[in-house]
């Protein structure tokens, strides 16, 4: 996408020694201790990119998960319930791991469960992760936590990565803005939106930037992390930072839609978002998510960690992206 900057770092560094990313060669030297990895989520999003860079590593893999009935028929990756309510059960799990790599969060609130509950079940994983005595963990979290953050998806996130670090264990964690690529919901329902509406808004003057990473640099990210004994944090975000406007724009040219796309007031899209999701029966975008985006917390100037380009991947999938919806409610909730 012309006019698009390239980027550069920002590593927020807690160790020395942070290890050097090599596309191509995930995971590197393996730890010499635990005999598998506990990844969570292997059937889900991350998890699943995480577990299979494992897997191709030769890396035995465990999974914890909340849907142990989407395991693939024949899988390699070793099935456990991720059951927060039963804290010994999950040490049991995690006895004999080397790293557990740790996706684990819940992107809205929705009926009883929170970000404060996602910040608990965080805190039983890890201390449950410690008496098991694993190694290390591996942990994602997300551009700009902070303790003083207006959102509680920042706020909460800033409180696990104190939890982790509290625990006294060797960590490395990862940063992403957002994710694309593989069955990724953003883009994905961004091409759908184009595929069928007439006009297709974007809140405000839509200037606010994204820093998307490819899945699979992410997972490649996390390799390297679980390789090495050193306590880091890290921003895993991609060479491009299109602003949202941008990003739709070239989104829509890509897929050949013939959707109007349009500014409105950045207050009247947690409305519109809402009255979609109730017709979709999905939680498309919730208010705190825009106004996070908004704010530019999708956003970081350093130099990229990643090396795939968001719109070269947009090109190269046009003819599938939004094709279906991906349903979020449905993949964590129902
Ligand atoms: N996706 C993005 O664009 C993006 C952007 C920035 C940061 N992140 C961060 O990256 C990490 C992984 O995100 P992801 O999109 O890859 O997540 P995911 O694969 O959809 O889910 C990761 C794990 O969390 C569990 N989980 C998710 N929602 C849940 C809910 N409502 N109740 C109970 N368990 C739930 C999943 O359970 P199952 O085992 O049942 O699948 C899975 O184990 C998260 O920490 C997220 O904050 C993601």
């Amino acid at each position: 996408m012309t006019g698009i900057p390239a980027t550069g770092i920002r590593a927020q560094e807690s160790g020395a020694g942070m290890p050097t990313y090599a596309p191509g060669e995930p995971g590197g030297e393996r730890p010499a201790s635990g005999g598998f990895d506990v990844v969570t989520g292997a059937f889900s999003y991350s998890g699943a990119a995480i577990a299979r860079g494992l897997l191709a590593a030769g890396r035995p893999v465990r999974t914890v998960t909340g849907h142990p009935g989407r395991a693939p028929t024949g899988t390699p990756i070793e099935v456990r319930p991720l059951d927060f309510a039963d804290p010994a059960g999950l040490t049991a799990s995690m006895h004999g791991a080397g790293t557990l790599y740790n996706t684990y969060w819940v992107r809205f609130p929705r009926g009883p469960v929170d970000h404060q509950t996602a910040v608990a079940n965080s805190r039983t994983l890890f201390h449950a992760a410690r008496d098991a005595g694993v190694r290390r963990i591996v942990h994602v979290s997300i551009t700009h936590p902070s303790a003083a953050s207006p959102y509680s998806y920042f706020r909460g996130k800033a409180e696990v990565e104190r939890i982790l670090a509290e625990t006294g264990m060797s960590y490395a964690i990862l940063r992403p803005a957002t994710m694309f690529g593989g069955d990724g919901v953003l883009i994905n329902n961004i091409a759908w939106l184009l595929r069928r509406l007439p006009v297709f808004a974007v809140g405000g003057t839509g200037a606010y930037r994204i820093r998307p990473v490819h899945i699979d640099d992410l997972a490649r990210l996390c390799l390297v992390a679980g390789s090495s004994a050193e306590s880091y944090t890290l921003d895993a975000v991609g060479p491009e930072r299109p602003t949202f406007y941008q990003l739709v724009c070239f989104i829509k040219d890509a897929i050949g839609s013939r959707s109007r796309v349009v500014r409105v007031p950045g207050a009247l899209i947690p409305a519109a978002a809402e009255v979609l999701g109730w017709a979709l029966r999905d939680t498309l975008l919730t208010g705190d998510e825009y106004r996070a985006m908004a704010d530019g917390l999708a956003d970081t100037d350093g130099p990229p960690t990643g090396p795939v380009s968001v719109t070269q991947w947009i090109a190269e999938n046009k003819d599938s992206l939004g094709r279906r919806y991906a349903n979020e409610v449905d993949r964590h909730f129902r």
